[in-house]
């Protein structure tokens, strides 16, 4: 059984604008971001988070269900991203369908972690109270997950998705009773973890981030930043999400073989090349679902033109049989309503 999350995914939208807008993607990492001992209160269904430290969580059985629907806040400066997801908000289906997942008490609620582009996510169960027996559940994710969609998409990651979701809680009649200290590590800057505690429990999940030399999927943290893609020589697909309507443009570009390097325009058209840099849009986080903007290869240094991707989900997908050394330099920011007339895909929003 998947813990599935069932929730707008322009809603994180608003998480994304809540969060410390004090580092950038292409600064210089510093070693320690924070202490690793800071504690954090999981207060939300759905908390996103970036900073290491001690999430806890705690339900006891008194209290009324933690877990809250996100409430949106029309005052703030109105985007076009705000006002979808206050649509979606006000969808009656999906508030219902929230409101019973509530009203039964069986919410699945999820701490997403997502860190700088070259880390990965290190979680260590300290202490876990959930039991099997009432329907606590919990769940470490390689990845985001989000209505069944998982981020990097299932056919583009290296393990398999039943390797890469594991499921834990408290069996209380197994003796001796043992609640061992877990510990998960994700492929990429990106992880979750889940859990669905219907009566009590509680749990405390430390996080830290470690780096990595050879990022391939990346999760977009920031609304605007520059990122590099890279197959390093590999016969890999690699790709970077932003989950948000995002503007596109790329530089420092070097993709396929030499016949189409040697061309003196940078090609975008190149959907039946093996070696090629696909840019679109889905609804979900799998990039299976993608719907091509534009596929691109050749070589140039310079900056290129901008692409204004109108979709949930803005992908930039690395795909390298191996026999080239691919690169990109992607800059991502967050689209506005003025970047419609550079609009190169708009899904059904
Ligand atoms: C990469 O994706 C292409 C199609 O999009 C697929 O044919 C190929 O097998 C994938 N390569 C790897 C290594 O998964």
């Amino acid at each position: 059984m998947k813990l599935i999350v069932y929730v707008y995914v322009s809603m994180i939208v608003l998480g994304v604008q809540a969060w410390p807008n004090v580092k950038r993607s292409f600064e210089l990492y510093p070693n320690v971001v924070a202490l690793p001992y800071t504690e954090h209160k999981i207060s939300d269904c759905m908390h996103v988070t970036s900073e290491p430290g001690d999430y806890v969580f705690k339900k006891s059985a008194t209290s009324s269900p933690q877990s809250q629907l996100p409430t949106f806040n029309l005052n703030r400066e109105t985007t076009l991203l705000e006002l979808e997801a206050a649509a979606a908000a006000a969808d009656p289906a999906a508030v219902a369908a929230a409101a019973a997942a509530v009203a039964t008490d069986a919410t699945v609620c999820g701490l997403y972690v997502i860190g700088e582009p070259d880390t990965l996510v290190e979680i260590t169960m300290k202490h876990y109270d959930v039991n099997c027996e009432s329907g606590g559940l919990m769940a470490f994710v390689d990845g985001w997950e989000l209505n069944g969609e998982y981020f990097p998409g299932v056919q583009d990651h290296h393990r398999t998705l039943e390797d890469r979701v594991y499921e834990f809680c408290n069996n209380n009649k197994q003796w001796p009773r043992i609640s061992n200290k877990k510990f998960f590590r994700s492929s990429q800057n990106a992880a979750l973890l889940q859990y669905r505690i219907p009566k009590h429990g509680s749990f405390v999940a430390n996080v830290r981030f470690h780096k990595i030399t050879q990022p391939c999927n990346v999760l977009v943290q920031n609304t605007a930043a520059v990122y590099k893609i890279s197959n390093y020589g590999h016969p890999r697909n690699c790709t970077l999400s932003a989950i948000f309507p995002a503007a596109i443009s790329l530089g420092n570009l070097r993709i396929g073989g030499k016949s189409v390097r040697n061309q003196a325009k940078v090609n975008y058209d190149c959907q039946s090349n093996e070696d090629r840099l696909e840019i679109g849009g889905s609804a979900g986080l799998d990039s299976a679902g993608l719907e091509l903007a534009s596929a691109v290869c050749g070589q140039s240094g310079e900056l290129g033109p901008e692409q204004a991707i109108y979709c949930e989900v803005t992908s930039v997908r690395l795909v390298s049989t191996g026999r080239y050394q691919n690169q990109a330099t992607v800059i991502v920011r967050k689209a506005d309503v003025e970047d419609l007339d550079i609009a190169t895909l708009m899904c059904a929003l």
